[in-house]
């Protein structure tokens, strides 16, 4: 709007250079949109997917919140599970024993309580039982 009142102030009303300015303005804003998104997705990302009840599986729960420490076999062969000296949790562990120590924590083990609902911890605990 602010392009059309000063072109036709100078009195060559210029559709092209409106065309331009819009398309700038379309531009920044998509821009604007797409960096928000973004930067709010690195923030919330896991753990909104999560709370929306999004389906995955898990597998993939235990990968991304276990696997680190206690590696994708269970056998805490990784370097931050030999460091904390995490539990080799392979062998077919007892739900209602992972499922305690997943949502209290223990030791140098965080506690998931907040991270991850209790039915999310009940299915990696279903998962850790296979490994
Ligand atoms: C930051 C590293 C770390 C992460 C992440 C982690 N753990 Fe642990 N875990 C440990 C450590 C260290 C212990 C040993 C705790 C102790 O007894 O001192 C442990 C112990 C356990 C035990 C007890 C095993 C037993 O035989 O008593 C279970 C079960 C377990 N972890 C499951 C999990 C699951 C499932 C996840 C993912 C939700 C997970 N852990 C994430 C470090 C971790």
């Amino acid at each position: 709007m602010d392009g059309l009142q000063r072109d036709a102030g100078r009195k060559y009303p210029s559709f092209d250079n409106i065309g331009g300015v819009m398309k700038r303005t379309w531009k920044l804003m998509l821009v604007t949109a797409f960096a928000a998104a973004g930067l709010l997705s690195i923030f919330f990302n896991r753990t909104e997917a999560v709370a929306a009840g999004k389906p995955v599986s898990p597998r993939s729960l235990y990968v991304q919140n276990c696997a680190r420490c206690h590696g994708a076999d269970g056998k805490a062969q990784t370097t931050l599970g030999r460091k904390l000296e995490a539990d080799d949790i392979s062998g077919g562990l007892n739900t209602a024993k992972t499922t305690r120590v997943v949502t209290n924590g223990r030791g140098s083990m965080p506690s998931f309580k907040r991270k991850l609902p209790a039915a999310k911890i009940r299915q990696i605990a279903g998962y850790v039982r296979t490994l």
